[in-house]
């Protein structure tokens, strides 16, 4: 496990000392993010459908569940009710370290009656941590640079990162170990449980 020393260098805590993302208020009531447990699934594929208004994520989830590809998966729970979830699966790096672990964020999804409560941002700063915690180097996405760089991402192809799928500027990075980004370039495979779902080249 990092030290905390290793930790409070890293670029993906910008958060306020004493945050705590596991159990916070929100103008929904308490939200608890807590790792996915035996017999979430159908609450999850709920909260994928929904917010997606499609079956292709809450597809991909189930898929890399079975596959056990699936390096963290959080869920975000309201009143005893799973209403938001997020993935971390493994990607491949074309140049990277021996033994570096980075993953891909996603599908993260809200229930829609639930967006624009700060849930979403909550999964993905506990995801960040806790995936920091478990060794990752790095986390990459494809999704809109607006809502993902005010928790650190930036453009991956500053860092000679390119996607499988393209994506050009939803594609992004942040490191998780300070040098990380630094040490990987070239072209970022995801799951092959992804490649069915595979976004569009023009997609943001
Ligand atoms: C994206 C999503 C997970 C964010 O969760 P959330 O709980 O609604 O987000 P938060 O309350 O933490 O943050 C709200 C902010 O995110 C922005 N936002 C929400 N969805 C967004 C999206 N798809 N793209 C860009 N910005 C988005 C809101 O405009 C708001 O911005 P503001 O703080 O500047 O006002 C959620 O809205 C959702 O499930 N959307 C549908 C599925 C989806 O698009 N998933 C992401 C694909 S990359």
């Amino acid at each position: 496990m990092l030290s905390q020393d290793t930790i409070a260098q890293c670029v993906v805590l910008a958060v306020a000392p004493g945050y705590d993302a596991r159990m916070s208020d929100s103008p929904v009531g308490t939200i608890e993010i807590r790792q996915e447990s035996e017999g979430d699934a159908a609450a999850i594929w709920r909260v994928q459908e929904q917010a997606f208004s499609e079956e292709d994520e809450a597809k991909v989830v189930d898929m890399l569940r079975a596959s056990d590809s699936i390096v963290l998966s959080l869920v975000a729970v309201a009143a005893g009710r799973v209403v938001g979830h997020v993935l971390f699966s493994p990607v491949t790096v074309e140049s990277s370290p021996p033994d570096s672990l980075w993953v891909a964020l996603g599908p993260i999804g809200v229930l829609p009656d639930h967006q624009g409560r700060g849930i979403g941002s909550l999964l993905v700063r506990e995801g960040l941590v806790q995936c920091q915690l478990q060794g990752c180097d790095g986390v990459v996405l494809l999704g809109d640079p607006a809502y993902y760089g005010r928790f650190g991402f930036v453009p991956a192809s500053d860092c000679g990162l390119t996607c499988v799928y393209g994506g050009g500027p939803a594609f992004q990075a942040i490191g998780l170990r300070q040098g990380a980004l630094g040490q990987v370039t070239g072209v970022v495979s995801f799951a092959p449980e992804f490649d069915a779902f595979a976004p569009d080249e023009e997609q943001a």
